[in-house]
């Protein structure tokens, strides 16, 4: 596990090098990350997010989801009532936002998705893992954009 996430990281930083990301954003394979400390509901940051040019990030895989976590320790927000990311129960079924595709690649905390209270239709990081959340709760966000 430790050699995984030093390979992503050299990968990230490679990536930051090379262009293809506007200032700020992080750069893995071909697409640019961007961590946003304001606090939103998860239909507001979706819509941040398309400001900037992308979308709420989506991690649909295991090296995706390990940049997005390391950009969470870096923004020390790696505990509770982490950022949103782009994932939506619609029909009682998860899916990425933007293609409607059901998540394959999975990293739910344990005993998650509980649907605690109900309601909680919108996907965050809760301590580095994927966590079911009422989407008004106002919290961080990641953004994903294609690079260029
Ligand atoms: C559901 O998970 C949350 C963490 O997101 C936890 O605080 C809560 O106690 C859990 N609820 C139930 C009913 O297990």
């Amino acid at each position: 596990m430790k050699i995984l996430v030093a390979v992503f990281l050299v990968l990230v930083v490679v990536g930051t090098a090379a262009a293809g990301c506007p200032d700020g954003w992080t750069q893995f394979l071909d697409l640019c990350y961007i961590y946003q400390s304001a606090k939103a509901s998860w239909a507001s940051a979706q819509s941040s997010c398309q400001a900037l040019g992308g979308i709420l990030a989506e991690p649909d895989t295991a090296c995706e989801n390990e940049v997005l976590i390391h950009m969470c320790r870096e923004n020390g927000d790696a505990g509770s009532f982490g950022p949103w990311l782009g994932g939506q129960k619609v029909g009682g079924a998860w899916q990425w936002s933007s293609s409607g595709a059901a998540f394959d690649y999975l990293r739910w905390g344990p005993n998650e998705p509980n649907n605690s209270g109900g309601n909680e239709d919108c996907l965050h990081y809760n301590w580095l893992s994927w966590n079911d959340l009422r989407c008004h709760y106002q919290a961080s966000y990641l953004c994903q954009r294609a690079a260029e």
